[in-house]
């Protein structure tokens, strides 16, 4: 497919919002101005998995600029079309619709080409061009790394060298994708790459979990309830556990993890905001600056608890049992080293030195090919103390869960008496599913990139996080690294290695069941 042929086609009108020029102060749901979207890997796993489909979900319900065109750099493009509609079809929110798709469709551009190749850029200027003068505003561009991060210097090097970095007409936007380097001092190489080609607030480092609609009602639901901040502190707070379990394996992405691992993949991400929004002090404005000071202070405070060899735990899978059926272990998974010490399994305690959370433990742990998909927050509130009679024989800790998914809520477990003579507790929960009440949200990436498209970068994490989060999990990578021992095996479908389960009962404590 090359751009003249698809220039040809005359697409649909996609269905849109009457348009705005983008700027959008109390807006909830602001519409774009006319932009053109670069994605360079379109052809790869995230680009078919997410993003075609979110941007397709953008399109069906109407929140794409009236004026916006895709254009997709690949190595080698073969059946663009069909291998797009089938992502669509498999991985849309919305249903598929044919008339949305074609309209959509028509406005996807197709530029072939290595990126190390000067001319795949001088290509893409030209394209560029074209449709910015088709439009009522011309010169806004985003540029989407799907890429592995290996890449990211020779794309941003291609655009400087074409030009495409900074304009004095429209704007120009990088989104990133992790990892952000595979360590402090490479993720600080990497950003130095990125600051020479683009202007600070031009950069967009993408966190999918920072999107989900449910983790963004943790902050909503601790600020603007009053029963929840007033214990929100050591005094009241015993731990909290933050699991991201996942039941699928490698998915095909060996290449990808092998060297990279669970506490890379997820933990110096997803679970680090995730602990970063749950122990945040109130940010004096709901706007980027203001959450990012926030999370920074936190993440700047965030340490490892040691020592490692007793809080923290790391395994691999082996064929297991999952759902009744005969799982394949990692050995299995095409791609996959034998000898690798790369962990698909991950826990680790953490603390925040802040007077709010002094001694209370962050128990996180994430891994694949687990009994259950779930992700959570659960924090555990301390047991009151009975003086006397049959309570104090019954003590029920209340644990407050964020359900992050695949059930999207929350849930209050408490005490409640059992009927009956004599007085005895038992945990009961009180639960509120969020679909029950509320229409569907966006996907993470749906809502991500429109974010992009509309200049607001409140759910993308700043520099700075990214680089206190590294110096959290360092300290562990380190002695990962120098450990002789490989990762413990778990099987699949288990609830992972049983170091885990040890490092909380040294607490005296128990994860939460998957
Ligand atoms: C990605 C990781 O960031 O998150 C994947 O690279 C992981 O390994 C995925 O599977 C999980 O995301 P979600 O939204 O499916 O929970």
């Amino acid at each position: 497919m090359t751009f003249s042929e698809l220039e040809e086609r005359t697409p649909h009108a996609l269905p849109v919002r009457e348009i705005s020029d983008g700027v959008h102060g109390d807006d909830p749901d602001p519409v774009a101005a006319p932009a053109s979207m670069v994605i360079f890997g379109i052809t790869g796993d995230l680009a078919r998995r997410k993003l075609v489909p979110a941007i397709y979900d953008l399109a069906r319900t109407g929140r794409l600029p009236a004026e916006f065109d895709l254009v997709g750099v690949a190595r080698d493009g073969a059946n663009l079309d069909a291998l797009l509609q089938e992502s669509v079809m498999a991985h849309a929110r919305t249903a598929f619709h044919p008339a949305i798709w074609s309209g959509l469709r028509g406005r996807i551009h197709l530029i072939e080409g290595s990126f190390d190749d000067p001319s795949t850029f001088a290509r893409l200027a030209v394209v560029l061009d074209e449709l910015d003068r088709t439009r009522t505003v011309a010169g806004n561009h985003v540029y989407y790394l799907s890429v592995p991060a290996s890449l990211f210097t020779e794309v941003c090097h291609g655009l400087a060298a074409a030009g495409l970095n900074r304009s004095a007409r429209g704007w120009r936007r990088v989104v990133v994708e992790k990892p952000f380097g595979h360590d402090l001092a490479t993720s600080r190489v990497l950003e130095a790459q990125l600051a020479r080609v683009f202007d600070p607030e031009s950069i967009y480092r993408i966190d999918h979990y920072l999107g989900k609609e449910t983790v963004q009602n943790i902050l909503a639901l601790r600020f603007a309830n009053g029963m929840f901040e007033p214990l929100w502190n050591y005094r009241h707070i015993d731990h909290v556990q933050i699991t991201l379990a996942e039941s699928i394996g490698l998915t095909g992405r060996a290449g990808y993890y092998d060297g990279v691992g669970a506490a890379r993949d997820i933990v110096q991400n997803h679970l680090l905001q995730l602990l970063a929004l749950i122990a945040m002090e109130e940010p004096v404005t709901f706007d980027p600056d203001g959450i990012a000071r926030e999370k920074i202070k936190i993440l700047s405070a965030t340490e490892l608890l040691g020592p490692l060899d007793h809080t923290t735990a790391r395994g691999q899978y082996v064929a297991g049992v999952y759902d009744g059926q005969i799982t394949p272990g990692l050995a299995d998974e095409p791609g996959f080293s034998a000898q690798s010490k790369t962990e698909t399994f991950a826990a680790m305690t953490l603390g925040v030195a802040t007077r709010r959370w002094a001694g209370v433990p962050f128990f996180l742990r994430t891994g694949k090919r687990l009994a259950r998909r779930s992700t959570e927050i659960a924090v555990t509130f301390a047991t009151p103390a009975h003086g006397s009679g049959a309570l104090r024989h019954s003590p029920v800790p209340n644990v407050l869960v964020f359900r992050v998914q695949p059930e999207e809520g929350i849930e209050l477990h408490i005490g409640a008496k059992r009927p009956g003579g004599g007085m005895r507790i038992e945990p009961i929960s009180l639960g509120m599913d969020f679909r029950s009440v509320f229409d569907a949200a966006p996907g993470a990436y749906e809502r991500l990139i429109h974010d992009v498209l509309v200049g607001d970068s409140t759910l993308f994490p700043r520099r700075e996080e990214i680089e206190w989060s590294w110096k959290v999990i360092d300290p562990l990578l380190d002695h990962w690294a120098r450990s002789d021992a490989r990762p413990q095996s778990y099987g699949a479908g288990s609830a992972g290695p049983v170091g885990a389960d040890q490092v909380m009962a040294r607490t005296g404590r128990a994860w939460r069941k998957l």
